[in-house]
């Protein structure tokens, strides 16, 4: 997810294709120019201009993964580009994308998400909820999980998201896992702080902090991933 100012262009060239309200606000799908936007509660949630770093949350968690028949679960719908670059991933059997918004996921099924126009019959769920129910009612269930459906952690759509980044959260994400399997978590901003709460955990071994920078309007912003993985066995998990 994105926080930076969106590019400047014609607002005549504005288009919007969906909007609706709920219970957790407004959600805006529109087109400026050649770009496809999303404004989640009155906050520019991201857009596609440069979705590699939402496509580095897959594939970086991915290739962190053995083997073949694996399940995700993705938190946060947005423009789809998370979500397809797992489903990109042969050696993945089962996606399933949580969504806070209904009618992202109906604008899903009528192909107008840049990243994800056609939803694949079989692979592909998708669950209109908090991803944070999802992660609580599933221990041991998904090889990788992956979380962006924030600006970061230090920068939340919903102020109820904070729970996610606070160390109950972490460790119900990691009990989502399968042992050995990966939580991975995009923010806007290095986040060396999230990094050093997972590695408190006694759910949690190999953490890294990947800063992911990239150009946009002449600027550059460094977005992160931080990873872990849901220790084997409480042993393999920091001492102390
Ligand atoms: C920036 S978008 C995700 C972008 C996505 N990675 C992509 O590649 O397009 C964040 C999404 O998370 C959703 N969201 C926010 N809080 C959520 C929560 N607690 N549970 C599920 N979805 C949530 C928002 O409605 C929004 O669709």
């Amino acid at each position: 997810m994105l926080g930076q100012t969106p590019p400047v262009i014609a607002e005549d060239e504005l288009h919007e294709l969906g909007r609706d309200s709920g219970a957790h606000g407004e959600v805006v799908l529109r087109r400026r120019g050649p770009v496809t936007e999303l404004v989640v509660d009155g906050v520019f949630a991201m857009d596609d201009v440069d979705t590699s770093t939402e496509r580095a949350l897959a594939t970086e968690a991915l290739r962190r993964c053995p083997g073949a028949d694996l399940r995700v679960l993705v938190g946060g719908l947005g423009l789809g580009w998370t979500a397809a670059t797992v489903l990109a991933d042969p050696r993945v059997a089962a996606v399933d994308v949580a969504e806070l918004q209904p009618a992202l996921v109906g604008w899903a099924g009528a192909g107008l998400l840049p990243g994800l126009p056609e939803l694949p019959a079989g692979r592909l769920r998708l669950l209109v909820g908090d991803v944070a129910d999802t992660l609580a009612g599933s221990p041991g269930r998904w090889d990788a999980v992956l979380l962006d459906v924030d600006n970061g952690p230090a920068f939340l759509v919903h102020q109820f998201n904070a729970g996610l980044y606070a160390g109950a959260g972490l460790t119900a994400a990691l009990a989502a896992l399968r042992p050995g399997g990966v939580l991975a978590i995009w923010s806007s901003d290095p986040a060396p702080e999230l990094a050093g709460r997972l590695a408190t955990l006694p759910g949690a071994t190999d953490v890294e902090h990947l800063v992911l920078p990239v150009e946009r309007d002449g600027r550059r912003f460094d977005h992160a991933l931080v990873l872990a993985r849901a220790a084997q066995s409480p042993a393999d998990g920091p001492t102390g």
